[in-house]
């Protein structure tokens, strides 16, 4: 919803072609999406510090990161999710143009939420990344110590146990984390940009 009238876009001189000729790689942004303690983070971090060897720009936006900043006025009301989520895709939006290799990594549990930030992004430049741990295996790794609180009834709305997960249907990668390590599961991820020319400058028809 736009509550600003009179206001007109303008095209920049330096275009995202450009950048993506400058950098030698076609930027993206790798939507990391699972349930808390599945590893989003780590994977995406993994895959960051791989692509930063490589040579290639980076950015990382990391939900609980986010939530102190931009987002701190935001909680876990489905209502405060949406538009965390909304947000963050729209700063996702400016990343990829930016022409840099743009990795987040949040719950997103609402499918139609990612959906949206898909359709808002040039096709080809949201690659929806389904870091597929079962509850039970997030629940027995208990990072945080918050789903042992949830269960408790001392965090309200808590995703997988009071508040709804919305798995993706048709993700671009998917990772097994109880099958495969976080480097394997980086590996994964990096081939998959390599085998769809995103590491290397403009050549995807997009
Ligand atoms: S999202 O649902 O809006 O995408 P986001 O990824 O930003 O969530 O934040 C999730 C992180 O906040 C979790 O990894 C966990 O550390 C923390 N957290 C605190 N309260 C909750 C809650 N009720 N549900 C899920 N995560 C929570």
């Amino acid at each position: 919803m736009n509550s600003a009238t009179n206001i007109v876009w303008h095209d920049t001189s330096v275009s995202q072609q450009d950048r993506h000729q400058l950098n030698n790689q076609t930027s993206a942004v790798l939507w990391f999406t699972g349930l808390s303690g599945s590893g989003k983070s780590t994977i995406a971090n993994a895959v960051e510090k791989k692509l930063f060897e490589l040579g290639k720009h980076t950015y990382l936006l990391d939900g609980d990161n986010v939530r102190h900043g931009l987002n701190q006025d935001l909680g876990f009301s489905d209502t405060d999710r949406v538009e965390n989520i909304r947000r963050i895709g729209e700063v996702a939006k400016l990343f990829v143009d930016a022409g840099t290799l743009t990795l987040s990594a949040f719950i997103s549990p609402f499918r139609q939420d990612r959906d949206s930030i898909r359709a808002n992004i040039e096709h080809g430049q949201f690659i929806e990344v389904f870091v597929d741990t079962p509850l039970a295996v997030c629940e027995s790794r208990d990072p945080k110590g918050l789903y042992k609180k949830a269960r408790a009834g001392a965090i309200a709305d808590f995703t997988g146990i009071t508040s709804e997960y919305e798995a993706p249907l048709h993700p671009e990668i998917q990772l097994q984390t109880d099958q495969f390590s976080v480097e394997q599961c980086a590996d994964q991820v990096v081939t998959y940009l390599e085998n769809h020319g995103y590491l290397k400058g403009p050549s995807l028809a997009l």
